[in-house]
């Protein structure tokens, strides 16, 4: 039996210590703000907080996590106030929306390490988060503005 905390709550879990962090907080949790895309960590959009660094949790297993505290999209912030989320809304960032949760915990991340980066540094950490559609200057953008 091991223990993790997500979003401030405690959890113990039993089974296979091998799962993915991903489907214990999708299908176990039910908290599908997660996105399934890849599985291989190349795409971004499982991206969780593991003790406040952006991971991939389709390539974090539940072992892993065992003992540490793990933030989702819901658990940004008590009520999606987050500078990156306004932000988000302000230049309404997404076009279909999958990658999106992905794209801000990864971009909250950046900014609770850095809060003046520079756009380089922008480019350089969100570009491991791929976007479909293209919405790459959007996202950019609202990373800038989120710094202030
Ligand atoms: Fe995890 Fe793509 S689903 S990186």
């Amino acid at each position: 039996m091991s223990s993790i905390t997500i979003n401030g709550e405690a959890h113990e879990f039993s089974g296979d210590p091998n799962m993915p962090l991903l489907w214990y907080v999708r299908d176990m949790l039910n908290l599908t703000g997660t996105k399934f895309g890849c599985g291989a960590g190349v795409c971004g959009a499982c991206t969780v907080h593991l003790d406040g660094v952006a991971v991939r949790s389709c390539q974090t297993t539940l072992g892993e996590a065992a003992g540490k505290t793990v933030t989702t999209i819901e658990g940004l912030s008590p009520d999606g106030e987050h500078a990156v989320q306004q932000a988000w809304r302000k230049i309404s960032v997404p076009q279909c929306g999958f990658c999106q949760s992905g794209q801000i915990m990864q971009a909250a991340s950046l900014l609770a390490k850095n809060r003046a980066p520079s756009d380089a540094e922008i480019v350089e950490a969100m570009s491991g988060n791929i976007c479909r559609c293209g919405c790459y200057q959007r996202i950019h953008e609202a990373v800038r503005l989120a710094a202030g």
